[in-house]
């Protein structure tokens, strides 16, 4: 018996770092788990990690008729949601003067028009106590250098976690977002391979751990357990609030 049996879930961006260790925590303890990605490498070894009981489905998150296959696909395979991961994201780290409508639609369309209307085609699948957790990140609250159509698109999700969870909340759904610092996850890995450091030098590399006031990156399955924990019934007394998972990042200047 696990502690999240039979729970519906769709998680978003599940085929690496945080979503991934996210889909793993919970089918452990017992759900039943969609995940989407875009790439077929990813979708791939997503596929070999977590086996014959997850669903694994090609969906890019910023394409409306994708998500519109996606609420269908979750309909006829569980028939509705308990949990709502919405966390396919990414940032790209360009200067200001340099950024170009195709970047800004691009940080735009991914980390706030997928998961808002992702958001709405599957929370009508979603009963009364359910949950939604988004991915925002401490660009959100910090000013970022080369990151400003990012963390402005990671601003406009917070604000939407808000706005959800109040317009949600007489449906019974809770709504919340996690803001992330420096977690390791395959986006760290990439970088990494293209600098040509090892992963293990670029996670202890002080150029990155000096900003962190607990001196280390996260590690994904800490975020799991934090993600796990506000779509279960625990959190059942939280709702619209932006949790820092962060080693205290977004406290410093
Ligand atoms: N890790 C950190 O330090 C950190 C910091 C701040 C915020 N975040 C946020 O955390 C979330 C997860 O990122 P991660 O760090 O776990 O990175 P990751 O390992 O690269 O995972 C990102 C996931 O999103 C998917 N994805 C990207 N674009 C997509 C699209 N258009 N449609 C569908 N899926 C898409 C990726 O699949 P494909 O590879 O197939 O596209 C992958 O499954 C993101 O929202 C990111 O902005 C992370």
């Amino acid at each position: 018996m696990g502690q999240y049996d039979g729970k519906r879930v769709v998680i978003t961006g599940g085929t690496s770092g945080l979503g991934l260790a996210t889909a793993k925590l919970l089918l452990d303890q017992g759900a039943r788990v969609l995940v989407t990605g875009r790439t077929k490498k990813a979708l791939d070894s997503a596929r070999e990690e977590l086996g014959k009981n997850a669903i694994v489905m090609s969906s890019d998150a910023t394409v409306l008729t994708d998500i519109d296959a996606l609420a269908a696909r979750v309909k006829s395979e569980f028939g509705a949601v308990d949990f709502l991961f919405l966390n396919a994201g990414y940032g790209k780290f360009v200067p200001f003067e340099g950024t170009s409508e195709a970047v800004y639609d691009e940080m735009f369309n991914l980390n706030m028009k997928g998961p808002y209307f992702a958001a709405q085609k599957l929370a009508p699948l979603m009963p009364r106590g359910s949950a939604i957790v988004l991915t925002t990140s401490a660009a959100n609250v910090k000013g970022i250098p080369m990151l400003s159509a990012y963390g402005a698109a990671k601003a406009a999700l917070r604000s939407l976690a808000r706005s959800l969870a109040a317009e949600l909340l007489p449906r019974g759904i809770r709504v919340n977002a996690i803001l992330i610092g420096l977690v390791e996850s395959g986006q760290w890995e990439r970088r990494a391979a293209a600098t040509g450091a090892k992963v293990t030098d670029f996670y202890q590399s002080t150029a990155h751990t000096a900003r962190v006031p607990l001196g280390r990156f996260g590690l994904a399955d800490e975020f799991a357990d934090l993600c796990a924990f506000l779509l279960s019934a625990r959190a059942s007394y939280v709702t619209g609030a932006g949790i820092n998972l962060d080693g205290g990042l977004s406290l410093v200047p």
